[in-house]
Parts: structure tokens; C-alpha cells; sequence
């Protein structure tokens, strides 16, 4: 074989798309309105905490029930685990086999019949909500779809409180400056050339509204149309860009940051833009959350976005309005901020477009997202 046709044929195998498929915890629609009201207090406190706003009222419980999970494998040979892939974090955990919690999830880690199995013996501890884990760090080899990324880091899990109990752990997506022990997974294959620095998340499914799909080292061109609108990251650990924002969402200081969550269900927002929300669309404060009286979500205005660098975006009221019982619609914008971030958007961004996570060119980028079937992803449910 010549030489070239050798590089070729390297990069061929290097350059490689792995696609998993996630399913969310729980869908929107299985919950009861109250419910979904609970689980969108406790998601509010959760995120007070995983983002520093001590300033908030800790829940009792904890909840993920709102979040995207799929399968990972840890191991020689392989161990199979269900994992919330989470841009909003940095760290990769599994249950271990000393795990006794009902939430430690249906999969634990036996690092004894693991050939490739290195104990770090360093404690690890991961707080969120009053919930969180703990264990201890072992390397060994992590298989993302077919990609097998060698020496990770992984904590195990001994103690895991609150994590829902489809899962065994948690995937985090975000860079290395979070992390709490070595290099996130998806940085450890770009660094071992086994992968592009960028992946997509897709969630655009509406039958069932479950289906969704990450694509590592390349993003899935089935699941969008159209250009992409790129913005700049502005501080590599989350997910952070600028946020100019349009109409309704305008920026009213200097600057105003948004970090983007898949980790996240919901948007949540600075008090004052989140009122002029609600005043656009008519929904009024209630003990149960934001609620829309009389409300018919085909005649809803969308809501726009305006990040720096991209077109506007919109968040449709199909998308925005995550349940409906009786006369009354309940949105999913919430008046909340963090430390170190002005709006935190999850979900509900996903839901409308695709997005690219651009991790070597430090950018997130939005394209229209190819939804299944129809616009509406909760029609079958709601209208
Ligand atoms: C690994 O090390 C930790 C901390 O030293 C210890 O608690 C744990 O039992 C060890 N695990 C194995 C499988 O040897």
C-alpha cells in the first residue's frame, strides 16, 4: 500500500461519526399536572445548587426525571451502563458494585473483571440538591458507541442519592475546567484522535416525544436543514455564550450570558425579561407556577432568542408550553438566575433546533432542527 492512500485511509478510520440514542427520563406528558409542577420546583432548586445560587431553598428530594439518557460501556470486556448525557457537567460516573441505593440504577461497575481496570484510590464527591454522589476513581477504558477512549478517568459510584432509577450514572459533556478528577471522556478521544472535537444533540422527535440522539465527531446532517448559526463560547467550562437577545429577551446591562443545558429541561431567565415574556404570551404567576388561562396554543406568539453572532431564534409555543390541563397551559419559562449566568437554556432550546457543540472551535452553534412527523411535538398529546 503507498503511503498516501495509508494516511487515507487513517483518517477514514479517524474521522468517524458515532451516534447514541437517548430517551428522556420521563416525558412531559406522564406526568400530572401537579406532578410536573413538583418536578419543576425541584429542577429550579437543583440548578440553584448546580450552578452556586446558594441563595435558594434546598429540596428534600432531587429529580432528573426531565433529562436525556443513553448507553455508555466501561471496561474490558465491556459493561454496559444507561448514563444522562449532560452538556451541563463535566465528570463521568457509574454506580459500582458496592452500591446499595435504590438509585443506584439497574448497572454496577465491577472494576475486578475489568482487564483494563486501574484503582486511582482518590476519593471523589459530586453534590447536587441535598442527592449527589460519592466513591472512589478508577481509570479504564470507556467505549462511546464503538469508540474505545483509553485510560479515563471514572468516578465509581458507592453512595448515590437521587439519581432517577433508569440511569447508573452521569455523563458530562462539558470541558475540562469542571471537572472534578482528569479529562472529560468526549476531550480524552479528540486527544487520542479518535474522534472531532464536536458533537450534535438532536431531540427533535415528537412520536412518544422520547427519541433523541447525540452524534460524536461529526454532526448528523439527517437531523438538520439550513446553515448554521454559530456564537462564540466565552469561557471554556460550560457551555457560555453572549446573549444579545431580541424583543421580549433583550439584554437591558453591558453584557448577558446564557449557558446552554441539555443537562436542563426548561429556560430560565433574569425576573425582568421572564415578566415581559409572560406579559406576550398572557401567562400569569400562580402558587402553581406560570400558568396560561384560556389559553390556545395555536394563536401563542413565539418567543425570540438572539444569541451573539446568530440570526434570531425562535422558541414556538408548540415547544414552550410543556403541558395543558383544562383552560390553562403551563410555559416553561422561569424567572431565575445563577451565578455566573444571566439565562440558563435547556431543553426547550434543543427541542426547537439542533445544535452543534463545536469543542475545538469553541462555539455552539443552532440549525433547524428535522422534527418527526409534525411541528407540534406535544400535538398528539395536547390538541
Ligand atoms: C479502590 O480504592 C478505594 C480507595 O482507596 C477503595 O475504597 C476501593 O475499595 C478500591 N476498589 C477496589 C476494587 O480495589
Amino acid at each position: 500500500m503507498n503511503l498516501s492512500l495509508y494516511i487515507t485511509l487513517l483518517l477514514l478510520t479517524a474521522v468517524t461519526t458515532k451516534l447514541i440514542t437517548l430517551k428522556r427520563v420521563k416525558s412531559f406528558h406522564e406526568f400530572s399536572k401537579q406532578e410536573l409542577i413538583t418536578e419543576l420546583r425541584l429542577e429550579a432548586a437543583r440548578i440553584s445548587v448546580k450552578y452556586g445560587n446558594s441563595g435558594n431553598e434546598v429540596p428534600e428530594t432531587d429529580s432528573h426525571n426531565l433529562m436525556y439518557y443513553g448507553p455508555i460501556q466501561v471496561g474490558t470486556p465491556a459493561q454496559t451502563f444507561q448514563v444522562i448525557y449532560d452538556t451541563g457537567s463535566s465528570d463521568l460516573w457509574v454506580s459500582g458494585v458496592e452500591c446499595r441505593q435504590a438509585s443506584c440504577g439497574p448497572n454496577k461497575y465491577e472494576p475486578k473483571k475489568s482487564s483494563t481496570s486501574e484503582n486511582m484510590s482518590q476519593p471523589f464527591q459530586i453534590t447536587y440538591g441535598k442527592g449527589g454522589v460519592n466513591g472512589y476513581v478508577v481509570r479504564d477504558s470507556v467505549i462511546m458507541s464503538e469508540v474505545i477512549v483509553s485510560n479515563q478517568e471514572v468516578g465509581v459510584g458507592i453512595e448515590v442519592y437521587e439519581n432517577p432509577p433508569q440511569a447508573s450514572g452521569i455523563q458530562g459533556l462539558a470541558f475540562t475546567a469542571l471537572s472534578s478528577y482528569g479529562k472529560p471522556t468526549f476531550i480524552n478521544a479528540v486527544d487520542q484522535g479518535l474522534l472531532n472535537p464536536v458533537f450534535g444533540i438532536w431531540t427533535g422527535s415528537i412520536e412518544g416525544s422520547d427519541g433523541a440522539e447525540v452524534s460524536f465527531g461529526e454532526l448528523d446532517s439527517s437531523r438538520y436543514t439550513g446553515d448554521l448559526s454559530c456564537s462564540p463560547i466565552v469561557e471554556a467550562s460550560y457551555y457560555k455564550i453572549e446573549i444579545i437577545g431580541s424583543g421580549v429577551t433583550k439584554c437591558h446591562k453591558d453584557r448577558c450570558y446564557a449557558i446552554i443545558d441539555s443537562g436542563t429541561s426548561l429556560v430560565y431567565g433574569p425576573k425582568q425579561n421572564i415578566e415581559a415574556i409572560n406579559e406576550l404570551i398572557g401567562a400569569v404567576q400562580t402558587e402553581d407556577g406560570y400558568l396560561i388561562p384560556n389559553c390556545d396554543p395555536n394563536n401563542l406568539p413565539d418567543v425570540p432568542f438572539k444569541f451573539a453572532g446568530t440570526k434570531e431564534l425562535i422558541i414556538p409555543p408548540s415547544i414552550y408550553i410543556i403541558s395543558k390541563e383544562g383552560e390553562y397551559c403551563t410555559t416553561g419559562f422561569i424567572g431565575q438566575e445563577g451565578a455566573g449566568f444571566d439565562w440558563l437554556i435547556g431543553d426547550l432550546i434543543h427541542r426547537a433546533y439542533y445544535i452543534g457543540y463545536f469543542v475545538g472551535e469553541k462555539k455552539v452553534c443552532f440549525a433547524d432542527s428535522v422534527l418527526e412527523k409534525n411541528s407540534f411535538y406535544l400535538s398528539k398529546i395536547l390538541f
